[in-house]
Protein backbone atom coordinates (compact mmCIF):
# COMPACT_ATOMS: atom_id res chain seq x y z
CA UNK A 1 0.00 0.00 0.00
CA UNK A 2 1.61 3.80 -0.39
CA UNK A 3 1.52 5.42 2.57
CA UNK A 4 -0.31 8.73 3.23
CA UNK A 5 1.47 11.76 2.44
CA UNK A 6 3.19 13.37 5.34
CA UNK A 7 3.24 17.51 5.81
CA UNK A 8 5.28 19.16 7.50
CA UNK A 9 4.69 20.15 11.45
CA UNK A 10 1.45 22.09 11.58
CA UNK A 11 0.18 21.35 8.14
CA UNK A 12 -3.21 19.72 7.61
CA UNK A 13 -4.29 17.51 4.86
CA UNK A 14 -7.30 17.81 3.25
CA UNK A 15 -7.77 15.11 1.19
CA UNK A 16 -10.66 14.10 -1.44
CA UNK A 17 -11.07 11.73 -4.39
CA UNK A 18 -12.90 14.09 -6.74
CA UNK A 19 -13.55 17.72 -6.72
CA UNK A 20 -14.58 20.65 -9.25
CA UNK A 21 -11.24 22.59 -8.13
CA UNK A 22 -9.15 22.25 -5.38
CA UNK A 23 -8.41 26.15 -5.15
CA UNK A 24 -11.98 26.93 -4.97
CA UNK A 25 -12.31 24.18 -1.97
CA UNK A 26 -8.76 25.41 -0.37
CA UNK A 27 -10.67 28.97 -1.26
CA UNK A 28 -14.13 27.96 1.03
CA UNK A 29 -11.91 26.58 4.05
CA UNK A 30 -9.95 29.97 4.24
CA UNK A 31 -13.08 31.89 4.19
CA UNK A 32 -14.26 29.65 6.83
CA UNK A 33 -11.19 30.09 8.32
CA UNK A 34 -9.02 27.29 8.07
CA UNK A 35 -5.07 28.55 8.85
CA UNK A 36 -2.01 28.61 7.15
CA UNK A 37 -0.90 25.09 5.65
CA UNK A 38 -4.01 23.65 4.82
CA UNK A 39 -3.75 21.72 1.71
CA UNK A 40 -6.59 20.57 -0.46
CA UNK A 41 -5.30 17.74 -2.46
CA UNK A 42 -8.18 15.93 -4.86
CA UNK A 43 -6.90 12.27 -6.62
CA UNK A 44 -8.92 14.32 -10.14
CA UNK A 45 -10.67 17.47 -10.48
CA UNK A 46 -14.03 18.12 -12.86
CA UNK A 47 -13.29 21.55 -13.37
CA UNK A 48 -9.52 22.21 -12.65
CA UNK A 49 -8.68 26.30 -13.73
CA UNK A 50 -5.66 27.07 -15.70
CA UNK A 51 -4.58 31.19 -15.95
CA UNK A 52 -6.69 33.48 -18.10
CA UNK A 53 -9.94 31.16 -18.06
CA UNK A 54 -7.98 27.94 -19.48
CA UNK A 55 -9.10 24.68 -18.67
CA UNK A 56 -6.51 22.23 -16.46
CA UNK A 57 -7.59 18.64 -17.81
CA UNK A 58 -7.31 16.87 -14.23
CA UNK A 59 -7.69 13.63 -14.67
CA UNK A 60 -6.04 10.61 -12.35
CA UNK A 61 -2.71 10.46 -12.33
CA UNK A 62 -1.24 13.65 -11.80
CA UNK A 63 -1.35 16.14 -8.43
CA UNK A 64 -3.52 18.79 -8.06
CA UNK A 65 -3.46 20.93 -4.91
CA UNK A 66 -4.40 23.83 -3.34
CA UNK A 67 -2.72 25.18 0.09
CA UNK A 68 -3.79 28.15 2.09
CA UNK A 69 -0.96 30.65 2.75
CA UNK A 70 -1.74 33.86 5.22
CA UNK A 71 1.08 35.93 4.26
CA UNK A 72 -0.28 38.68 5.96
CA UNK A 73 0.95 41.52 3.89
CA UNK A 74 -0.64 44.19 1.49
CA UNK A 75 -1.76 42.64 -2.09
CA UNK A 76 0.94 43.59 -4.49
CA UNK A 77 3.93 41.46 -2.22
CA UNK A 78 1.55 38.59 -2.19
CA UNK A 79 2.07 38.16 -5.98
CA UNK A 80 5.66 37.77 -4.74
CA UNK A 81 4.41 33.76 -3.83
CA UNK A 82 3.49 32.42 -7.16
CA UNK A 83 7.89 32.81 -8.00
CA UNK A 84 7.80 31.13 -4.17
CA UNK A 85 5.65 28.47 -5.48
CA UNK A 86 7.64 28.14 -8.70
CA UNK A 87 10.81 27.09 -6.62
CA UNK A 88 9.51 24.81 -4.34
CA UNK A 89 8.54 22.70 -7.55
CA UNK A 90 11.47 23.61 -9.02
CA UNK A 91 13.20 22.02 -5.84
CA UNK A 92 11.12 18.67 -6.35
CA UNK A 93 12.82 17.71 -9.22
CA UNK A 94 14.90 15.14 -9.45
CA UNK A 95 18.48 15.72 -9.87
CA UNK A 96 19.94 15.37 -13.37
CA UNK A 97 17.06 16.80 -15.25
CA UNK A 98 17.20 20.29 -16.72
CA UNK A 99 14.61 22.52 -14.52
CA UNK A 100 14.05 26.04 -15.64
CA UNK A 101 11.49 28.49 -14.39
CA UNK A 102 9.08 30.69 -17.23
CA UNK A 103 7.91 33.98 -16.26
CA UNK A 104 5.83 34.25 -14.46
CA UNK A 105 5.09 31.14 -12.40
CA UNK A 106 5.31 28.13 -15.03
CA UNK A 107 7.94 25.46 -14.32
CA UNK A 108 9.88 23.42 -17.19
CA UNK A 109 11.25 20.00 -17.11
CA UNK A 110 13.74 18.96 -20.00
CA UNK A 111 12.10 21.75 -21.88
CA UNK A 112 8.42 20.65 -21.09
CA UNK A 113 5.89 22.07 -19.20
CA UNK A 114 6.15 20.25 -15.83
CA UNK A 115 3.88 22.32 -13.60
CA UNK A 116 1.31 24.99 -13.67
CA UNK A 117 0.84 27.28 -10.86
CA UNK A 118 -2.42 29.77 -9.94
CA UNK A 119 -2.33 32.05 -6.56
CA UNK A 120 -5.64 33.35 -5.75
CA UNK A 121 -5.72 36.06 -3.62
CA UNK A 122 -8.53 37.36 -1.43
CA UNK A 123 -8.04 40.98 -0.42
CA UNK A 124 -9.48 42.32 2.45
CA UNK A 125 -10.43 46.46 3.01
CA UNK A 126 -7.11 48.38 2.81
CA UNK A 127 -5.41 46.56 0.36
CA UNK A 128 -4.75 43.63 2.91
CA UNK A 129 -4.45 39.83 1.37
CA UNK A 130 -6.74 38.53 3.89
CA UNK A 131 -5.18 34.94 2.47
CA UNK A 132 -3.51 33.47 -0.20
CA UNK A 133 -4.87 30.31 -2.30
CA UNK A 134 -1.61 28.56 -3.68
CA UNK A 135 -2.80 26.18 -6.70
CA UNK A 136 -0.51 24.07 -8.14
CA UNK A 137 -0.68 21.28 -10.43
CA UNK A 138 2.11 18.89 -11.11
CA UNK A 139 2.66 16.39 -14.22
CA UNK A 140 3.65 13.37 -12.17
CA UNK A 141 2.37 10.39 -13.60
CA UNK A 142 2.05 11.89 -17.38
CA UNK A 143 2.26 14.89 -19.76
CA UNK A 144 -1.01 15.55 -20.93
CA UNK A 145 -0.86 16.55 -25.04
CA UNK A 146 -3.73 18.86 -25.64
CA UNK A 147 -4.30 21.76 -29.17
CA UNK A 148 -4.59 24.29 -26.72
CA UNK A 149 -1.06 23.99 -25.03
CA UNK A 150 1.54 25.75 -25.68
CA UNK A 151 4.30 23.95 -24.45
CA UNK A 152 4.83 20.55 -24.71
CA UNK A 153 4.27 18.41 -21.46
CA UNK A 154 6.92 16.93 -19.28
CA UNK A 155 6.14 14.82 -16.03
CA UNK A 156 8.11 13.91 -12.95
CA UNK A 157 7.96 10.28 -12.51
CA UNK A 158 7.31 8.37 -9.10
CA UNK A 159 3.96 8.72 -7.06
CA UNK A 160 1.46 11.60 -6.47
CA UNK A 161 1.52 10.70 -2.90
CA UNK A 162 5.55 11.54 -2.67
CA UNK A 163 5.36 14.66 -4.81
CA UNK A 164 2.86 15.83 -2.81
CA UNK A 165 4.98 15.22 0.38
CA UNK A 166 8.14 16.98 -1.23
CA UNK A 167 6.35 19.74 -2.71
CA UNK A 168 4.48 20.91 0.97
CA UNK A 169 7.58 20.27 2.47
CA UNK A 170 9.83 22.58 -0.21
CA UNK A 171 6.81 25.20 -0.61
CA UNK A 172 6.87 25.66 3.76
CA UNK A 173 10.74 26.21 3.25
CA UNK A 174 10.51 28.36 0.46
CA UNK A 175 7.51 30.38 1.96
CA UNK A 176 9.86 30.26 5.32
CA UNK A 177 12.68 31.95 3.47
CA UNK A 178 10.32 34.73 1.70
CA UNK A 179 9.22 35.59 5.66
CA UNK A 180 12.73 35.95 6.60
CA UNK A 181 14.83 36.91 3.33
CA UNK A 182 12.13 38.81 1.68
CA UNK A 183 11.80 39.08 -1.91
CA UNK A 184 14.84 39.51 -2.99
CA UNK A 185 16.42 36.36 -2.23
CA UNK A 186 13.82 34.94 -3.77
CA UNK A 187 14.32 37.20 -7.29
CA UNK A 188 18.08 36.20 -7.32
CA UNK A 189 17.54 32.61 -7.22
CA UNK A 190 14.40 32.56 -9.34
CA UNK A 191 16.50 34.66 -11.61
CA UNK A 192 19.22 31.63 -11.56
CA UNK A 193 16.75 29.28 -12.85
CA UNK A 194 15.13 31.80 -15.37
CA UNK A 195 15.96 31.23 -19.46
CA UNK A 196 19.72 33.34 -19.83
CA UNK A 197 19.49 36.87 -20.48
CA UNK A 198 18.86 37.77 -24.12
CA UNK A 199 17.49 35.31 -25.20
CA UNK A 200 14.58 35.75 -27.74
CA UNK A 201 11.37 35.60 -26.60
CA UNK A 202 7.73 36.31 -27.60
CA UNK A 203 5.06 37.64 -24.96
CA UNK A 204 1.72 37.85 -25.72
CA UNK A 205 -0.32 40.86 -24.15
CA UNK A 206 -4.01 40.34 -25.01
CA UNK A 207 -4.15 40.47 -28.50
CA UNK A 208 -0.60 41.95 -29.40
CA UNK A 209 2.62 39.71 -29.25
CA UNK A 210 5.95 41.77 -28.03
CA UNK A 211 9.34 40.64 -29.39
CA UNK A 212 12.08 41.12 -27.48
CA UNK A 213 15.34 39.68 -25.49
CA UNK A 214 14.85 38.49 -21.96
CA UNK A 215 16.26 41.21 -19.94
CA UNK A 216 15.24 39.98 -16.06
CA UNK A 217 12.87 40.42 -13.85
CA UNK A 218 12.40 43.28 -11.58
CA UNK A 219 11.96 44.20 -7.50
CA UNK A 220 7.94 43.82 -8.42
CA UNK A 221 7.76 40.49 -10.54
CA UNK A 222 7.62 42.45 -13.77
CA UNK A 223 9.30 40.46 -16.95
CA UNK A 224 11.82 43.12 -18.10
CA UNK A 225 12.13 42.88 -22.20
CA UNK A 226 14.69 44.83 -24.58
CA UNK A 227 12.87 45.22 -27.44
CA UNK A 228 13.74 46.78 -31.12
CA UNK A 229 11.64 49.99 -29.84
CA UNK A 230 13.40 50.14 -26.19
CA UNK A 231 13.32 48.37 -22.80
CA UNK A 232 9.46 47.10 -21.58
CA UNK A 233 8.46 46.36 -18.30
CA UNK A 234 5.41 43.77 -18.83
CA UNK A 235 3.27 43.08 -15.31
CA UNK A 236 1.00 40.75 -16.95
CA UNK A 237 1.39 38.67 -19.98
CA UNK A 238 2.14 35.30 -21.03
CA UNK A 239 5.94 34.05 -22.70
CA UNK A 240 5.42 32.15 -25.70
CA UNK A 241 7.71 29.46 -27.00
CA UNK A 242 9.69 30.86 -29.93
CA UNK A 243 8.66 28.93 -33.08
CA UNK A 244 12.34 29.36 -34.59
C1 LIG B 1 -1.62 27.23 -15.45
O1 LIG B 1 -2.46 27.65 -16.26
O2 LIG B 1 -0.46 27.00 -15.80
C2 LIG B 1 -1.99 27.05 -14.00
C3 LIG B 1 -2.61 25.71 -13.75
C4 LIG B 1 -2.95 25.47 -12.28
C5 LIG B 1 -3.59 24.13 -12.06
C6 LIG B 1 -3.80 23.84 -10.60
S1 LIG B 1 -4.25 22.15 -10.32
C7 LIG B 1 -4.63 22.52 -8.66
C8 LIG B 1 -5.31 23.87 -8.65
N1 LIG B 1 -6.74 23.74 -8.88
C9 LIG B 1 -7.11 24.30 -10.03
O3 LIG B 1 -8.28 24.34 -10.46
N2 LIG B 1 -6.05 24.84 -10.64
C10 LIG B 1 -4.84 24.66 -9.88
Amino acid sequence: MIPAPVLPDGWRLVALQSVGSTNDEAARLAEAGSPEGTVVWAREQTGGRGRRGRVWASPIGNLYSSTILRPDCQAMRAAELGFVAALAVADIVPAGRDVRVKWPNDVLVDGGKVAGILPESSIGQGGQAEHVVMGIGVNVGFAPSLPEMRYRGACLGGTVEAALERLAAALALRVAEWRRDGFEAVRAQWLAKAGPLGLEVDVKLGDEVVRGRFAGMDREGALLLDTSGGPRRIVAGELLARAA
